[in-house]
């Protein structure tokens, strides 16, 4: 009998698991991917992994256009993407590896197979050879995260037309990629197989590219990627696919802006159009867990309480960014909430990262959402290229750009294009979370000569009217 038993080792089960063990209850985490493989989507197909190539990519990219202008001169330049691949996976078994270490180091056991719910205290876990086992506990916390959304009329074939599990192992470079979604996955794949040589067509439903993000740092992503070699075809409703007169690649039919029929041929489709809920053999209606039809959501209240009393869920299962910090925040709230502790989530000042290049970071409240709403703010701006460090980077493109309110000043929203975003989002988080000001965060001392300062240049603008440096 255990205290708690966590379905689903992602970020979210794992970090619950390990956080609920610390503070002194019996922990079982039951895992069904195959090898016993620890992490969830993040660490095995996900977050990990793409950034393993997305840093690789970049290194081929950098060396191959890049170096010449810092003086540096490079005789030929070979691609190994076999190599490339293995670095990858021995970087996801490294962590996923860790991962186990951290359960035994904290005192969860893990349990490998399949897990179905059979009562509100009980689990049927189904073992990789058949073999079944019941597990019983006080509380039982659902994280099986998500899956990728297939099209109806485009099924995944896991060779012609795939997700980005299988975009993330191509053995050899694609000739011509064609993504469905011109969301995050399109974006961020997109620019891993562009920059090792692929032709790259992007075909996106919606008039834009990344819907979430602030419209005007969307619309610079897209022009930089652009010059990068991507080929965007927005409001273009992708409707079916058919055989190529080439065997090796498939032709994808769609309708254009203006109605018309417009054909795209590929040897790779990469179908990126969002990511649903995994509840495929969980039990959930069996036990009379309540959820979505629609989107699948498990219903929780502000306790990650579902319908049932002793059911909880958290991460990907439930409402909220799709995202593995979001999922591990919540993991390690519930756990602390379980063991008779009050923390909080602040739901408003959870950062979001496109990894291109250059990055985009961003927190808060976009252009878009502010006008929606009515709520009176100020912006303030600053242009990389108005930044000494990204001068001399030779990296000057993009901007940091802060939201406040026209009336106290208090920060609603910062949204940052260019080198690096992903870790100068990390003051602006803290400045939110603390319920700062523009002038916060533009009277805090930014080492020169850094990136960073673009982060105070641009609260300084929103505050003062005006930046120093621009
Ligand atoms: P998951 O990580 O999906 O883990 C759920 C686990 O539950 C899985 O291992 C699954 O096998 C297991 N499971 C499911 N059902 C059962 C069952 N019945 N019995 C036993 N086990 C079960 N997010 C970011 O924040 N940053 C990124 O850079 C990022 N990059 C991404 C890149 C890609 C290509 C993808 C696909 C996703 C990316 N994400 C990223 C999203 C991130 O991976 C997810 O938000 C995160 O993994 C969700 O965590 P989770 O714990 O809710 O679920
Ligand atoms: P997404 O929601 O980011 O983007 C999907 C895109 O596909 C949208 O632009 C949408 O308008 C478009 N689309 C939907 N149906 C379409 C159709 N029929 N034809 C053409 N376009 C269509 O989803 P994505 O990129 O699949 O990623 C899934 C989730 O994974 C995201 O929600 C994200 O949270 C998470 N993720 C996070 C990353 C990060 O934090 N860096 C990286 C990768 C994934």
């Amino acid at each position: 009998m255990f205290d708690l038993i966590v379905i689903g080792a992602g970020p979210g089960g794992y970090s619950a698991a390990i956080r609920a063990a610390q503070l002194g209850k019996k922990v079982a985490c039951i895992e069904k991917r195959p090898g016993k493989a620890l992490g969830g989507t993040c660490l095995n197909v996900g977050c990990i992994p793409s950034k393993a190539l997305l840093d690789s990519s970049e290194l081929y990219e950098t060396t191959l256009h890049k170096m010449e202008k810092h003086g540096i001169k490079i005789g030929s330049v070979a691609l190994d993407v076999a190599q490339m691949l293995k670095r990858k996976d021995d970087v996801v078994k490294t962590l996923t590896t860790g991962i186990a270490g951290l359960f035994k180091k904290n005192k969860v056991t893990p349990v490998y197979g399949a897990a179905k719910l059979t009562s509100p205290t009980t689990v049927q876990v189904t073992a990789d050879d058949g073999s079944t086992s019941t597990l019983e506990a006080g509380h039982i916390l659902l994280a099986t995260g998500s899956e990728s959304t297939e099209l109806p009329f485009l099924k995944f074939d896991g060779q012609r037309i795939v997700s980005s599990t299988e975009a993330l192992t191509f053995p050899e470079v694609p000739k011509h990629l064609i993504v469905i979604g011109a969301g995050v996955i399109g974006l961020e794949l997109g620019s891993v197989w562009k920059r090792l040589g692929a032709q790259v067509t992007v075909v996106e439903f919606l008039p834009r590219t990344l819907p979430t993000v602030d419209g005007e740092v969307a619309t610079t992503m897209q022009k930089l990627l652009t010059k990068q070699g991507m080929t965007f075809h927005l409001g273009t409703k992708v409707t079916g696919s058919q055989p190529a007169a080439d065997p090796a690649n498939i032709v994808i039919t769609a309708t254009g802006p203006d109605g018309q029929e417009v054909h795209f041929e590929g040897d790779r489709v990469l179908v990126a159009v969002g990511r649903r809920p995994y509840i495929a053999g969980l039990g959930l209606d069996e036990v009379g867990v309540a959820h979505d039809p629609k989107s699948r959501r498990v219903t929780v209240d502000r306790h990650y309480r579902t319908s049932i009393p002793t059911i909880s869920a958290i991460g990907d299962l439930t409402d909220g960014p799709m995202l593995a910090h979001k999922a591990s925040e919540e993991g390690i709230i519930f756990a602390e909430q379980f063991a008779g502790m009050q923390p909080h989530l602040n739901y408003d000042a959870i950062p979001a990262v496109v990894y291109t290049w250059p990055e985009v970071a961003s927190v808060g409240l976009t252009t878009e959402q502010l006008k929606e709403q009515g709520t009176p703010f100020k912006t303030g701006k600053f242009p990389f290229l108005a930044s000494g460090r990204a001068r001399a980077m030779d990296e000057i493109d993009g901007f940091v750009k802060v939201l406040t309110h026209a009336d106290t000043d208090r920060l609603l929203g910062i949204h940052i294009v260019g080198p690096r975003a992903s870790e100068l989002i990390a003051e602006c988080v803290t400045a939110m979370e603390y319920h700062g000001t523009a002038e916060d965060i533009a009277r805090c001392t930014h080492a020169h000569p850094t990136l960073s300062e673009g982060v105070g240049e641009a609260a300084r603008a929103a505050w003062a009217g005006q930046s120093v440096n621009f």
